[in-house]
């Protein structure tokens, strides 16, 4: 396969503190707020230790109780995959995955994708930035074969639920007309997550309804995605899905790592995404990881900045400005890796996504006059999919635009870019960016591969384990307490119950 050269690089200039000569208000800020130049110079021989035991880690087979647990498998796992599809074809679980993908889109017009957390979030963001803005409206014909895609179980909220199944009630009432036909792919790795279990029941029931309880499609068009053993491999199994049709998400991978297993291809397949291109982006992005000086490894350098706007200069909040809306739910994807895998002791930076322009004009205040706590890394993309969209000239000018009669909207964007940049320089504000030359299925596997490792790197350099999210069970176990302890009965009588009638 031919890939244009499109790395992804991180520009951090921008916070470091530029040379003094005298002083000034803004110097003595930037003293303050930015890093010390040496900084970024001192902490590279950590780095290299650092890298070193995280690569170490990928060999660990029994590795000790202060590392557990460990869940490096996602570093080699891009490449390995594709090394697996290349040797056993069909047989691969890429193979396996493409198969089902390819079933569900011959067979269906719509496809629920159910799932929670890393379960959910991934093929988020894959859809967002990768597929048409309008792809659930399009017509079939420019969807070109690709079903159209909900996401649910990712809530407890009753209205959602019940809006998409009324969706699909309406949308779809002959099951022997293929545009009319849907599926479902449910994924939970531990396969007891009580979000995504509960809408599954309702989609399971509202399938059996619409094929009737003994079509074979609902054994051919519900695709369970789930980690080696659990409540959902055993239900796939109890209701006749073949084992073969049910895709494993590795041990040695957790939920918010698990972009590119099945949870992520699964879905990117279904949606007529290059799920190699994804994978040889990410594959190129553990390589430059690996073997790349620091000066030209993108890892290193973000997870060595932000690791020391946090914990040395208090930038508690981190803030990620997505310079194109297709990119939001890459930022909220980030949000989770972030807030799970280093929220912990106390410690972890938290996340914000803030969609720029259209965030300035809300949190742009805080951002550039709020509390000092912030550094922003911008994400922005060099080359747009569409050509530009010019200004022109009108033949009424009252809204005084004629004067940027040639400039397109990449121009305006530009200006705005360049402008809040110095703005927050101007106020010696902490920035970076993020730089990638476009938006694709190689970029964005570079990019989340990136981003995944550097979180890993920043655990570690805080002595915080990267991996597991003990603090999420509090919630859940209180929810099951809760709900084992109230009787089966309908809402009204259990509030009853409950002012003791
Ligand atoms: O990162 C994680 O492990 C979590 O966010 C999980 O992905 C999330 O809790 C969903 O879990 P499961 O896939 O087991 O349903």
């Amino acid at each position: 396969m031919q890939l244009p050269d499109e790395n992804i690089e991180y520009q951090y200039s921008r916070l470091v503190a530029p040379p003094a000569e005298s002083w000034t208000p803004l110097a003595e800020l930037q003293a303050k707020h930015l890093l010390a130049d040496d900084r970024v110079d001192q902490i590279k021989a950590k780095l290299n230790t650092v890298r070193g035991q995280v690569a170490a880690e990928r060999e660990l087979q029994n590795p000790p109780p202060r590392l557990q647990p460990l869940q490096a498998g996602f570093i080699d796992l891009p490449q390995k995959t594709l090394d697996n599809f290349r040797r056993k074809g069909d047989a691969s679980e890429l193979g396996r995955t493409l198969r089902l993908a390819q079933r569900l889109k011959e067979n269906t017009d719509r496809v629920v994708v159910l799932g929670i957390g890393g379960s959910y979030l991934g093929a988020k963001a894959l859809f967002d930035a990768l597929c048409h803005a309008f792809h659930n409206e399009l017509p079939a014909k420019m969807r070109m074969g690709k079903p159209r895609v909900y996401f649910e179980g990712n809530n407890l909220d009753n209205d959602a639920l019940a809006e998409l199944l009324e969706m699909l009630e309406n949308a779809c009432v002959d099951p022997d007309l293929p545009e009319e036909r849907w599926g479902a792919i449910v994924i939970s790795k531990s396969g007891g997550t009580l979000e995504t279990a509960a809408a599954y029941r309702a989609v399971r029931a509202e399938m059996t309804k619409f094929y009737g309880p003994k079509s074979d499609w609902l054994k051919k068009l519900l695709v369970p995605v789930t980690g080696p053993k659990g409540k959902l491999r055993d239900l796939a199994k109890a209701e006749g899905i073949a084992d073969d049709d049910v895709l494993t998400i590795p041990d040695e991978v957790g939920g918010r790592y698990s972009v590119f297993t099945p949870v992520g291809l699964l879905p990117a397949a279904v949606m007529g995404l290059d799920v190699r291109a994804l994978l040889l982006g990410a594959a190129a992005m553990t390589k430059r990881f690996l073997e790349e000086p620091f000066d030209r490894n993108p890892v290193l350098q973000f997870a060595a900045v932000n690791h020391l706007m946090t914990e040395e200069l208090g930038k508690t909040t981190r803030v990620m400005a997505v310079w194109s809306k297709k990119l939001e739910s890459v930022g909220f994807w980030y949000d989770q890796l972030l807030s799970e895998s280093l929220g912990k002791n106390n410690r972890g930076a938290t996340p914000v996504t803030s969609v720029y322009t259209r965030d300035l004009h809300s949190r742009g205040q805080q951002h550039q006059e709020g509390t000092r706590d912030k550094v922003i890394n911008n994400l922005i993309v060099r080359q747009q999919k569409h050509p530009p969209i010019v200004l022109g000239m009108a033949d009424r000018n009252e809204d005084d635009l004629n004067q940027f009669s040639r400039k397109s909207l990449p121009d305006i964007l530009d200006a705005a870019f360049r402008g809040t940049n110095q703005a927050y320089a101007d106020a010696a504000r902490p920035t970076a960016d993020l730089v990638l030359p476009g938006i694709n299925e190689h970029v964005i596997g570079q990019l989340m591969q990136m981003l995944m490792i550097a979180t890993v790197m920043e655990g570690r350099l805080m002595g915080i384990n990267p991996y597991g999210q003990p603090g999420v069970e509090a919630y859940k176990k209180n929810m099951m307490a809760l709900l084992k302890a109230s009787p089966n009965l309908p809402k009204g009588e259990v509030a009853d119950q409950l002012k003791g009638k």
